[in-house]
């Protein structure tokens, strides 16, 4: 595989990958963000051009320093063929096999791929699979064909009033960062930390302070573009303070022309309800991050 240069193939390349939406949403997102100031300095390595079969994109070698941070060794993958790709994806110069490091994708059909490779590899994975989610005006925008099958609507929902004399709406300050983390499902760790911080200095992100001003709800984004890390404290809960947040920063990044997507645990019923509210629509394919970790 080889690097895209230059913004030109950049914007060809995102231009192509919306019409495989939304299997190829998670580097669809990421491409927006590298064509729109690339705050994580991004690559994109293609098997071949303009026809490409597979895309990996992926941080600069001078950024992975650290073999055990999978939050930045992070690889986003999109294929047309997923048998063409194991060859790829096996090659030392696309992943770095001697880290841990993270695969993510819209494809579950990767899966059969990246075990074999960790087989092969001497590589432990853990699989996680996800609901997937657009939002309404960037399913418009991106992929109308999507609403039309499912005849959902073209508005977004609205969360319920918040009590606007006790929240304040407000963005995350990096400072916030340990508190975040310690509410976050994948984090918890310095690393996961470091992640949230770099997301927060990198992108949108919104929140409410509570009555002392201190930090009760949030949501941040991704390197993706996708939105991520959201909580409520736990003394704060069911309030409607989170889809209140949410709708707010999914405001904000249709505004700025960005796509709005994110994920939900299967077992997160909550995060489930909320989308349904907001008009998130339901993604036919999942949301997938393999955590590879040598044995
Ligand atoms: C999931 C979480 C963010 C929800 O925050 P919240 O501010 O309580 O959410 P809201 O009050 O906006 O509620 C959203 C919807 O979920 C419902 N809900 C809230 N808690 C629920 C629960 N434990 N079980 C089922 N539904 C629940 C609400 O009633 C609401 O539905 P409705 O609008 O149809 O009434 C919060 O519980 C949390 O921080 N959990 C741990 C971290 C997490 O899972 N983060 C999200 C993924 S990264």
């Amino acid at each position: 595989m080889f690097p895209l240069q230059g913004a030109q193939m950049l914007q060809v390349l995102e231009k192509s990958l919306i019409k495989s939406l939304p299997a190829s949403l998670k580097v669809y997102g990421t491409v927006f963000h590298i064509n729109h100031g690339n705050p994580f300095k991004l690559k994109a390595l293609v098997d071949k051009w303009p026809d490409f079969n597979t895309v990996v994109i992926r941080p600069q070698e001078q950024d992975m320093t650290d073999d055990l941070d999978h939050y930045t060794n992070t690889y986003q993958v999109y294929t047309k063929d997923p048998q063409e790709a194991q060859e790829s994806l096996g090659s030392p110069e696309v992943i770095n096999w001697k880290q841990h490091f993270q695969i993510q994708s819209s494809q579950s059909s990767l899966n059969e791929v990246i075990q074999n490779l960790a087989a092969t590899k001497s590589y432990q994975v853990k699989h996680s699979e996800n609901f997937l989610y657009m939002g309404s005006q960037t399913a418009k925008k991106l992929a109308p064909s999507l609403l039309d099958a499912k005849k959902l609507s073209l508005h977004d929902g609205k969360p319920k009033a918040i009590n606007q004399d006790m929240f304040q709406l407000s963005s995350l300050d990096v400072t916030q960062a340990t508190f975040v983390n310690k509410f976050w499902y994948f984090g918890g760790n310095e690393r996961s930390q470091r992640f949230i911080e770099r997301c927060i200095r990198s992108f949108l992100s919104f929140c409410l302070l509570g009555p002392e001003g201190t930090l009760v709800s949030w949501t941040l984004m991704d390197q993706t573009g996708e939105m991520r890390v959201a909580g409520t404290l736990p003394e704060y809960r069911s309030q409607g303070l989170v889809s209140y947040v949410i709708y707010k920063q999914a405001l904000a990044m249709d505004k700025l022309g960005f796509p709005v997507y994110s994920h939900v645990d299967k077992s997160n019923k909550a995060m489930q309800r909320m989308s349904h509210t907001l008009h998130h629509i339901p993604m036919p394919c999942n949301w997938n991050q393999w955590h590879c970790t040598p044995l």
